[in-house]
């Protein structure tokens, strides 16, 4: 392992320059403009996979964005770890809100800034150096591996569904290896064991056939956006519940064993608050913060738009009025099952006098693994090895959509060791990686199929 690690240490610099080359990449999966820089990132990937030894390199096109796989097998009588991740990014915008270009990685103070570098180029790609400092230096890996990276999993991972079920057999792993969630602090490895899901919806509320003069017709017709405002205002009660009829019924209650456990990681509330600006911090009565993103299902209004919105004033009835809300879900809700009971509810809470659509978007089921699970033990020796820091447990609120697919297709939980940082601002302007915790990540990956090869 030593010869790994130094061959890892000497090679540090190069890594990085090679992930900068990565998110130059303009690889944002929401948006047709960008299919090209799609294809050409996974390309590169697929360049990269090759470039170090692995076989059987492909780019799958399909529908929508490419997925590139590629695997080495000479690990005879070992088990086989298969490895995910995503290539694609969030749209940069607001881009005058980036104090470095999104899209031409800038150092400072030991971050690297850049769309994607935390979420999800820089984490995923800890695993490419880590294969390729064995294949270099023993020309052999401890175990087999398969890499799976898609490009769509920030819309919700469509294709690589179907993917999976058709490719069940070849994808076949004893073990499946995620880096896309973050740490619970600096300096605190961890391993995550729970996700929450999504339901994602788009309600529509249309009035009047145009928009109207608010001095002539206010009075005598409905006003979709007041109409969409009551009806959102209904869903969640003065306690932070969610009003739809049966939304918690699948819920698993947290135990007294973890409530203790996080209640034991050291989350500074006054300093959270303070980071995120908020006068105070607020959510469902009864339970803590970490147990509300973590543990606890949600309902929140991400958009909302319709009538005037220009500057200065202007009366008018608008015609329509359209919000966009999604509910994060915890084990065992499901997706659908969520997304048909929200369309239910909000149909009853509309009145006759406008007209309503509900559009269901993008979704995907909650996660948790067996903390028993012998992959999840081997991260954690192989995370103490890498951070010579002992990793804490953890569960996170973001979704990765696939998580779920994999545990209900192939049979086996996710481990989900992460490497990036709560306030490395994913999805947000000025998205950064710690480049201690990128070098930390490729010596804990190279730790962990040790671990899995002696286990
Ligand atoms: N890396 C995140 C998932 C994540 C975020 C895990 C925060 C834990 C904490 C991933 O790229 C992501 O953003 N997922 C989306 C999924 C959605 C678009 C279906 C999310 O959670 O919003
Ligand atoms: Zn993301």
């Amino acid at each position: 392992m030593q010869e790994i690690r130094n061959f890892i240490a000497q090679n540090r610099g190069r890594f990085e320059q090679e992930l900068f080359e990565l998110l130059r990449i303009p690889s944002v999966s929401n948006n047709p403009d960008h299919k090209a820089d799609m294809e050409q990132c996974a390309r590169a990937l697929a360049q990269g996979m090759e470039g170090m030894g692995l076989k059987k390199v492909s780019v799958h096109p399909t529908k929508g964005h490419p997925i590139v796989t590629g695997e080495w097998m000479g690990a005879e009588g070992k088990p086989t770890v298969l490895i995910y991740g995503h290539y694609d990014v969030q749209p940069e915008d607001p881009i005058e809100e980036w104090e470095s270009p999104p899209f031409e990685p800038t150092v400072r103070e030991g971050q690297v800034y850049a769309r994607g570098s935390v979420d999800d180029k820089g984490q995923f790609y800890t695993h490419f150096k880590a294969i390729e400092a064995y294949l270099r230096v023993k020309h052999s890996l401890p175990v087999n591996v398969k890499l799976v990276i898609e490009g769509e999993e920030e819309i919700g991972s469509e294709n690589l569904r179907g993917f999976i079920k058709i490719h069940r057999e070849s994808l076949k792993a004893d073990y499946i290896l995620i880096s896309d969630t973050p740490m619970f602090g600096r300096g605190m490895p961890s391993l995550c064991y729970g996700l929450r899901g999504l339901a994602y919806m788009e309600v529509e509320v249309k009035g009047p056939s145009r928009d109207l003069h608010s001095g002539s017709f206010g009075g005598a017709v409905a006003n979709p956006a007041n109409v969409l405002a009551r009806i959102i205002s209904a869903l969640v009660d003065d306690n932070g519940r969610v009003t739809i009829p049966g939304f918690y019924d699948d819920v698993i209650p947290l135990t007294d064993q973890e409530r203790k456990e996080f209640a034991s990681l050291p989350l500074d509330e006054a300093a959270y608050q303070k980071e995120l600006g908020v006068p105070s911090l607020s959510g469902e009565r009864g339970f803590t913060t970490l147990e509300r993103v973590w543990a606890r299902p949600t309902l929140d209004v991400n958009g909302i738009m319709g009538g005037f919105t220009g500057e200065g004033a202007k009366t008018i009835i608008p015609a329509s009025a359209k919000a966009k809300i999604s509910m994060r879900l915890v084990p065992n809700q499901d997706s659908d099952k969520i997304a048909e009971g929200f369309e239910a509810h909000v149909k009853k809470l509309c009145p006759p006098t406008v007209t309503i659509t509900i559009q269901r978007h993008h979704g995907g089921n909650p996660f948790l693994a067996p903390l028993d699970n012998p992959g999840i033990q081997a991260a954690g020796r192989a995370l103490e090895k890498g951070f010579e820091k002992r990793p804490v447990f953890i569960r996170e609120g973001g979704s990765i959509p696939i998580v779920a697919t994999f545990d209900e297709i192939l049979g086996k939980p996710c481990i989900l060791m992460g490497f990036g940082l709560p306030d490395e601002n994913s999805h947000a302007p000025n998205e950064k990686m710690d480049l201690d915790n990128f070098y930390r990540g490729i010596l804990s990956s190279a730790h962990f199929l040790q671990e899995l090869a002696e286990s």
